[in-house]
């Protein structure tokens, strides 16, 4: 059997903040992307996550003011004006299905790269949010008591081409941008995360 070379898709999972509006995933492709999410590996098997899908322009734009972008890039307004995502995808922990644990949240991180991976394969970009007001997302939602968002996948088309770097001599893993706007994104190299 053919798979896709996964070294490669894990190598354009970088994280997008500027997309091209013309062109949104839409609700089937959420929709795919949910259900690789669905097939995830999950803590004994109690696949507490729900998914609320943001396609609707009235829901994309009430829901993008509650996200906060690249902490570490403060001189700039990102995602740029016109290049905002044009889907989102709300991870939420059904605390109904079991309580939020330290497990719950390793199944939040597999789902997330799974959507992001499946994103990059349909020719879409990801960037997850941690940094966003649940309290707030969940009263625009109207969720239930039970549903408690833990993180938001902005999604679409990318209008970026983030590149990977090898970290500098000062050991900051900071990624930061050159004067023409590209994106570097700093990793520790084999040496670096293989133990002796
Ligand atoms: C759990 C998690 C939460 C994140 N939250 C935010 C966020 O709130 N805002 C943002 O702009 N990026 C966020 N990111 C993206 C990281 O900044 C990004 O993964 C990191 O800079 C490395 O870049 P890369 O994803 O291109 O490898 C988050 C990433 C993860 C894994």
């Amino acid at each position: 059997m053919l798979y896709c070379d996964v070294k490669e898709l894990a190598y354009n999972a970088r994280s997008i903040r500027a997309f091209d509006v013309s062109r949104p995933a839409g609700e089937d492709m959420l929709k795919h992307f949910v259900e690789c999410a669905r097939l995830c590996p999950s803590a004994a098997n109690l696949q507490p996550l729900k998914f609320k899908l943001c396609f609707e322009k009235s829901e994309v734009d009430a829901l993008f003011p509650l996200t906060r972008w690249a902490g570490y890039l403060k001189d700039r307004r990102i995602p740029p004006e016109g290049e905002e995502p044009t889907d989102f995808i709300v991870i939420c922990h059904d605390t109904s299905v079991s309580p939020i644990s330290e497990y719950s949240t390793m199944d939040v991180g597999i789902v997330a790269q799974t959507i992001n991976l499946a994103a990059v394969e349909k020719g879409f970009g990801c960037c997850m949010i941690g940094s966003f007001d649940k309290k707030a997302t969940a009263e625009l939602f109207s969720f239930p008591e039970n549903l408690t968002p833990v993180l938001v996948l902005a999604l679409g088309t990318p209008k970026e081409s983030p590149i990977i770097c090898s970290i500098g001599e000062d050991g900051s893993t900071k990624y930061f941008r050159d004067d023409a706007g590209l994106h570097f994104v700093p990793k520790r190299s084999m040496e670096d995360v293989l133990i002796k």
